[in-house]
């Protein structure tokens, strides 16, 4: 039976864990040629085992995105593995919470270099394939998704360079959709809500369990909800943009 991405190629970033492992399987269940990039290759090497084991095509490309030859090494490798590049998922991304006052030198660093400099670098590089896969078959266009969040939109203490990094995404996702709308490349933004991965995790200890216990009394929203999203949009039909989606867990008010 055909699927809807068969003979295309997508690239994640961040698929080593979260949503884009998720967003991996799933564009795979498709029927992408799914390139995995992060940096952890033996969390990556499962997530393709498991899309090999049901009938998918994978390829792992460990790389850091948040220098340009890394991201351009990453694309460069996935086009070499499957021929094209049709969707790439922006995903990779850091949250350090705490005020912004009392960051320890490099916390912020380290949002806005993988955030918003190597989600830059990524699509810079992939711009070209997605471009020429966009006046080809199978389906005439390509796709670019930014995962920003919630934190795109709404604002907190204790999120300041993070809400900095995801404001920049979604203003970034919309002048580049305009750019790209007249070659059909389609860019969208999705901005998940709450989702249970690792992200939090990466907050500093003393923090960590404060974080935690402001949003311990809501169901989250699990890694397959944002790559339920992806698909949708990457998978709507040629004259359809879907430009923005915005993810809420349904206990979450802000
Ligand atoms: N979880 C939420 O509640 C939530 C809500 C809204 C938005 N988001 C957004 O969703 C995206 C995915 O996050 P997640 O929740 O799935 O968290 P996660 O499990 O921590 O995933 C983050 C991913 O980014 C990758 N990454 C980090 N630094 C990298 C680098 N320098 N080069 C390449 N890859 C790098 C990590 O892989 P390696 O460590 O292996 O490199 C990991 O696979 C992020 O952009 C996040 O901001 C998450």
């Amino acid at each position: 039976m055909s699927k809807e991405l068969d003979g295309t190629v997508a690239l994640v970033t961040g698929a080593s864990s979260g949503i884009g492992a998720a967003t991996a399987r799933r564009l795979a269940r498709e029927g992408a040629s799914v390139a995995l990039v992060a940096r952890r290759g033996d969390l990556m090497e499962e997530v393709a085992r498991s899309i090999q084991e049901n009938g998918g095509m994978a390829r792992v490309i460990p790389a850091d995105i948040t220098t340009r030859d890394g991201a351009n090494a990453a694309v460069t490798a996935a086009v070499e593995a499957f021929g094209r590049l049709d969707i790439v998922v922006n995903n990779a991304g850091v949250m350090l919470i705490g005020p912004f006052a009392d960051a320890p030198d490099g916390e912020w660093e380290r949002m806005v270099n993988v955030n918003v400099l190597g989600l830059m670098y990524v699509s810079k590089a992939a711009l070209p394939h997605l471009i020429k896969s966009a006046s080809e078959e199978p389906r005439r266009t390509a796709d670019l998704v930014n995962i920003s969040s919630s934190a795109g939109r709404v604002a907190r203490p204790g999120t300041a360079v993070y809400n900095l990094t995801k404001f920049g995404v979604n203003g970034f996702t919309e002048a580049l959709r305009q750019e790209m709308q007249p070659l059909r490349v389609r860019v969208s933004v999705i901005e998940p809500g709450n989702v249970d991965t690792e992200l939090a995790s990466h907050t500093r200890d003393e923090l960590r369990a404060g974080v935690e216990a402001q949003i311990a009394s809501i169901e989250k929203l699990q890694p397959d909800d944002i790559a339920d999203a992806v698909a949708y949009v990457v998978t709507s039909r040629r004259r359809v943009a879907i430009n923005e989606v915005f993810v809420r867990a349904a206990d979450q008010s802000w």
